[in-house]
């Protein structure tokens, strides 16, 4: 009687290994079926946001609207009367008078061709330092955004944003 007891609890000893053996099969199996679900049904990825075009240097390309406007061409259409008009903005700060006196900026006569910074007037040392000559593309320039071309400049002056603006007062400069 013992011996067959013994038996059987061997017996169930073996089930017991067996349940667990197939317990462990079944959870893998399970396991791998959900993972290559998981790889497989992975959704396309979606790009976020929009692209933009930088140059080799890493800054941002201007966009393609915003043409670079030559200033030759817009010279071309330049007016005087209206120059005269613009310069109103500029009359706060600078004389434009053979032999005036300096305002808060410098006289402006005969400035298209004269040496930067020539006047008796207490000119910024990044224009002192600026050296050259003024033509009309570098006034161009600078009037566009004086903080721009000239880090440092004491024209506190935002800038002409209009490229006629500029080619109209720029025509009024030269003919001073
Ligand atoms: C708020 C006053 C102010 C206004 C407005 C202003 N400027 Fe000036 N401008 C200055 C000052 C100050 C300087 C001297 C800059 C320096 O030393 O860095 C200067 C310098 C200049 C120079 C260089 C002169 C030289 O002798 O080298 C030019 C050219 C000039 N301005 C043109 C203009 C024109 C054109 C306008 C109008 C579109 C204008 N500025 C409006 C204050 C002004």
């Amino acid at each position: 009687m013992k011996k067959i007891k013994k038996i059987l609890e061997s017996q169930k000893e073996n089930l017991e290994v067996l349940g667990k053996a197939l317990g462990i099969s079944a959870a893998v199996a399970i396991f791998a079926v959900v993972f290559a679900n998981v790889t497989y049904n992975e959704k396309p990825v979606v790009k976020r946001g929009f692209e933009i075009p930088v140059s080799s240097d890493g800054k941002p390309v201007a966009k393609q609207e915003e043409k670079v406007v030559d200033l030759a061409t817009m010279m071309a259409t330049a007016d005087f009367d209206r120059g005269a008009k613009v310069f109103k903005k500029c009359a706060t700060c600078h004389s434009v008078g053979k032999g005036e006196a300096a305002k808060v900026g410098p006289n402006l006569y005969g400035v298209v061709g004269r040496a930067r910074g020539a006047t008796a007037f207490s000119y910024s040392d990044a224009m002192k330092a600026k050296g050259g000559a003024w033509d009309a593309e570098s006034i161009n320039a600078f009037i566009t955004k004086p903080k721009d071309y000239l880090p440092g400049t004491k024209m506190g002056f935002a800038g002409l944003k209009k490229p006629q603006d500029r080619a109209d007062v720029i025509l009024y400069l030269q003919k001073q």
